[in-house]
């Protein structure tokens, strides 16, 4: 094996040209770690932050720098004879984001926790886009919401990565789920299990929404229309609102201080944690969830993921073939 990997790095922060192809030494296996042959890695909207220098860009060590946070292969090296995962075994995970160099790679050095053997019904391609986003859905839906047998929820941009994931856990959990998308994924977001869609092109969601609900699983924040404020208008008394992306959770606090209403709220860190993962796996296994890859771009061409990501209508999630 070679001392050398192919890399899509960064070596400063900007547009997707700022992503170059690059020979790098290979990803250096310690401790518990277990190095793994990339096949395929997600692309998310945190990766399109950091390269333009905001997302995790301040936890970066040091330039040049791998992103990406997910990934699926094979293993190459177990770090011990009698670890779960040898040589050959088929597994997908994620790594600390901005901590240990990224996915955009050849290999990667995951620790053992953080990833689980890959369900036989998924493709590399799918498994790859799984991690960070069903995590997330998780930390959103299960841990922080605790979903339960008729709960309301509404979750907006139920198309998307964290999305049709979200979309999926609460269903299966018992919860009635309302979710926001445009008309093209109407159709799809019904066969995932929801409710009742809302086109938030054509009509507010505040004037279409027949009861208040218990929860909000905001992914849009007040980034865009204002979704985050407006969505408190919408919970019932003591509702809770989790507020996921980064920039607006100030704002959301504040107002739901200043309401007086009993409202909660919370924002959302993803947590690397491989005994969800394995649970999700288990789910996708026996078909209770499952993933729509909406494109996949050769490990060079991460630049054009990155552009079709930041234009924010992603159907599920966008892959790069790391073989290729
Ligand atoms: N805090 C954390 O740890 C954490 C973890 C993961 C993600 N995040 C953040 O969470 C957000 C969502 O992530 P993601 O991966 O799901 O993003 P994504 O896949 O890029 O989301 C794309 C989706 O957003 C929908 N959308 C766009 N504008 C909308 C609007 N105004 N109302 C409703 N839906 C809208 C689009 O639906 P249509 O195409 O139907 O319009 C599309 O399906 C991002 O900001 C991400 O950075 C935070």
């Amino acid at each position: 094996m070679s001392d050398l990997m192919r890399a899509m790095t960064i070596s400063e922060f900007g547009g997707p040209e700022v992503l170059q192809l690059r020979e790098v030494p290979r990803a250096l296996q310690v401790r518990d770690e277990v190095l793994v042959r990339v096949h395929a890695a997600g692309v998310n909207p945190i990766d399109a932050k950091t390269r333009a220098g905001g997302g995790m860009s301040n936890a970066i060590p040091t330039l040049p720098w791998i992103l990406g946070a997910e990934f699926a292969g094979v293993v190459e090296n177990a770090p011990y004879e009698l670890s779960p995962f040898q040589p050959g075994d088929e597994v997908f995970g994620i790594v600390p984001l901005a901590r240990y160099p990224g996915t955009y790679a050849e290999y990667v050095s995951a620790p053992s926790m953080s990833l689980v053997h890959k369900p036989t019904n998924l493709t590399m391609q799918q498994a790859a886009g799984v991690p960070l986003a069903a995590l997330t859905a998780w930390a959103g839906v299960v841990d922080i919401a605790r979903v339960c047998t008729g709960q309301r929820m509404l979750i907006h941009a139920g198309a998307g990565g964290v999305g049709h994931f979200a979309v999926q856990l609460a269903k299966f959990y018992g919860a009635w789920v309302a979710t926001t998308a445009s008309a093209e994924n109407h159709e799809w977001l019904r066969e995932l299990g929801a409710d009742q869609v809302i086109d938030y092109r054509n009509e507010r969601f505040e004037d279409v929404l027949d009861a208040p609900v218990d929860v909000v699983l905001d992914l849009i924040g007040n980034v865009r229309d204002n979704t985050g404020s407006r969505s408190l208008n919408v919970l019932r008394d003591g509702g809770l609102i989790v507020n996921v992306p980064t920039g607006s959770w100030a704002t959301i606090h504040d107002e739901v201080a200043a309401a007086g209403r009993g409202l909660r709220a919370s924002g959302l860190k993803l947590a690397d944690d491989g005994v969800a993962l394995r649970t999700i796996a288990q789910l996708f296994a026996q078909g209770d969830l499952q993933t729509h890859v909406d494109a996949v771009y050769p490990l060079s061409e991460a630049g054009a993921a990155h552009e079709r990501v930041m234009q924010g209508h992603t159907r599920g999630k966008i892959v790069l073939d790391t073989l290729s």
